[in-house]
């Protein structure tokens, strides 16, 4: 079931996303820097991104938070899209990236390179590397590139 990230389920919504970012960056963060994200940190951080006007969403199987994902209404950055690491593989992923793009129109996605299985992910379910990527990030040395939707039968 996938309802709206409000106040009611923040602590969910926080302890799926602190979980499963904890996971997926452990091999490329130091120490210090994934023990700052605590779930303090995470609740702060979805509270920002709300008040800074995306809609959030977290998905329940048999009442247990298993996955959030977000949406930028104002460019369709589909994003936050994270599933709790011993629920990932059940086609989760899957069922809140359908419900996001069902919500937008020209959608984009963005994911840092070495993050080959979301890349993967990504291109099975219509997404190509946009021809536009953004210049800050070479300067910034961010290596992650921009993605678009081109597949509307997923
Ligand atoms: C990438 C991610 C969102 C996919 O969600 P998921 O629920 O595991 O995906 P599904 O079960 O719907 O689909 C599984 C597919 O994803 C791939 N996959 C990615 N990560 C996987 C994982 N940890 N375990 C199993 N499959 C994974 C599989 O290859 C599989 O591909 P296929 O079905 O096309 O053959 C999820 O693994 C995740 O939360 N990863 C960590 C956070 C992250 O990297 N998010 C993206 C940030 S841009």
């Amino acid at each position: 079931m996938i309802i709206k990230v409000s106040k009611e389920n923040i602590i969910d919504s926080a302890k799926v996303y602190m979980e499963s970012w904890k996971d997926s960056h452990k091999d490329i963060c130091s120490s210090e820097f994934i023990e700052k994200h605590d779930s303090e940190y995470m609740v702060n951080y979805l509270l920002n991104k709300i008040q800074n006007g995306y809609k959030l969403y977290i998905d329940y199987f048999e009442r247990k938070p298993v996955g959030i994902v977000g949406i930028n209404p104002a460019d369709e950055e589909i994003c936050l899209l994270y599933i709790l690491p011993e629920e990932q593989g059940k086609g989760f992923g899957s069922e809140l990236l359908e419900f996001a793009l069902k919500k937008c129109k020209n959608p984009y996605i963005t994911v840092l390179d070495s993050n080959k299985k979301a890349i993967d992910f990504y291109l099975k379910r219509g997404f190509i590397p946009s021809e536009n990527q953004p210049e800050s990030n070479k300067e910034k040395h961010i290596f992650e590139r921009k993605y678009v939707y081109q597949n509307k039968n997923m």
